[in-house]
């Protein structure tokens, strides 16, 4: 074995017991100067470098965005990314991206309470009701409301028109008696009845509706009154949250999932009758409960901070924009367009929703000839218009097109649906 003198070869020479001669000087006392307390200034004045070259510029191609059909997480504003983008490194000069903040620090504190106050602009929301910023999912809240509302045995009514509100109450029949009063499933969820012909029970403790349903295109163009003693409407309105303006006094609690309208997956927002919070079952766990969530602030637990951040970003641009009537104009306008394509189509494009309650948001459509179906998604995706493909569940295609979506990406869909219709007619 070659005798060079490394830490390992004199490990390797040296038997066991001994002790290893020390290869490097180790000072067995520190000098008292050491002990002295030292003080270390975190504000470096040294820019500290990274000593790897800076990533290479993205190629053009990864600068070009598509138009995204897709039903959520979906389509965000351009300028919402753009500027998200220029803060991403260090959020105002705060030295920091909002990856990185403590949530019960000064910057994210400014910004969850701006978010808050801009949705409560937006909406118009009353004071009695609390904003909570969640995580979970809308189908998290399919258990967290009966949970919060009611009792095991209390009756609840779920008014059913699509797979979402399917869902949602047999989720509920875990934790209270639900029972649906009205299902539009025997019509393939195409309709929304009136609300006269729908028997309500008096005695049950909430009515619960989806007020868009994502996957079938039906969407409430009014609301139910409640005919239960206590008069409280549920809504899930993840898919059409913040499209239009929505009187909130007339709901006991909304929810939704952030992903279609207002920011990434992970944030879930719940406006709830301040009246209505402190009421859980026993059973219910402390991060379903929305007594603790209000109670604080919705930072009982390390929340979705950049989602929320994003989500604040969407609001002030909802704002900006002009609030929600302008967007409602906006929606109705690209809805209308992509409708009038299907319908003048002669039959060639074919939606199957009742005209009175079909989705601003979004637009299931099928082909007569459905054998074309494959062709017309591939074709879009060629002309970089993606996520055209229905959900899985009931097949055809599906264009969702969020208050993100731009009236130019809805024309350009419909010049492409006329194009194909021409060719394959
Ligand atoms: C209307 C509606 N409710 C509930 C959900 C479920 O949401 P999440 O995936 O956030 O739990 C969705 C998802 O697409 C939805 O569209």
């Amino acid at each position: 074995m070659a005798t060079a003198a490394s830490p390992h070869s004199i490990l390797l020479k040296t038997p066991s017991t001994a002790t290893p001669k020390a290869v490097f000087p180790v000072a067995t006392r520190l000098p008292t100067a050491a002990l002295k307390p030292i003080s270390i200034r975190c504000a470096a004045t040294t820019q500290i470098q990274d000593p790897r070259p800076p990533p290479p510029p993205p190629p053009a191609a990864a600068q070009e965005r598509v138009c995204n059909f897709a039903a959520g997480p979906a389509v965000l504003p351009e300028n919402v990314l753009l500027k998200a983008q220029s803060e991403l490194y260090n959020w105002r000069g705060s030295g920091m991206s909002v990856m990185e903040m403590s949530h019960r620090g000064k910057e994210f504190s400014s910004i969850i309470q701006k978010a808050e106050s801009d949705l409560r602009s937006l909406l118009e929301i009353p004071p009695e009701y609390a904003v909570l910023f969640l995580q979970g999912g809308a189908t998290t809240q399919f258990a967290a409301v009966p949970l919060n509302l009611c009792r095991p045995d209390d009756p609840v009514d779920y008014l059913v028109t699509g797979s979402w509100g399917d869902k949602a109450f047999k989720e509920a029949q875990k934790y209270c008696k639900a029972k649906v009063v009205w299902s539009g499933k025997a019509e393939k969820y195409t309709k929304i009845p009136s609300f006269g012909d729908v028997e309500q029970d008096p005695d049950a403790k909430f009515l619960h509706i989806c007020a868009n349903e994502t996957i079938h295109g039906v969407e409430f163009k009014n609301y139910p009154v409640p005919k239960n003693k206590s008069g409280l409407l549920v809504a899930d309105m993840s898919s059409n949250f913040c499209s239009k303006p929505v009187d909130v006094s007339k709901f006991g609690v909304i929810y939704a999932g952030a992903q279609k309208n207002v920011g990434p997956s992970g944030v879930t927002i719940v406006i709830v009758r301040k009246d209505l919070i402190g009421n859980a079952q026993g059973i219910t766990p402390v991060m379903l409960d929305y007594k603790i969530h209000a109670d604080n602030a919705s930072l009982y637990n390390t929340p979705p901070c950049y989602g929320i951040y994003m989500c604040g970003l969407v609001f002030e641009d909802l704002l900006e924009q002009g609030g929600l009537k302008e967007v409602e104009k906006k929606n109705k306008n690209k809805a209308e367009l992509l409708y009038r394509t299907i319908d003048d189509s002669k039959g060639f494009y074919r939606c199957p929703v009742e005209a009175s309650v079909r989705s601003l948001m979004n637009v299931p459509f099928t082909l007569e000839k459905s054998e074309l179906e494959a062709e017309f998604i591939k074709e879009a995706a060629k002309e970089k218009m993606v996520q055209l493909k229905g959900h899985r569940s009931v097949g055809g295609m599906r264009a969702s097109i969020y208050n993100a979506m731009p009236l130019a990406g809805v024309e350009k869909l419909v010049a492409f649906m006329r194009d194909f219709q021409a060719r394959h007619a």
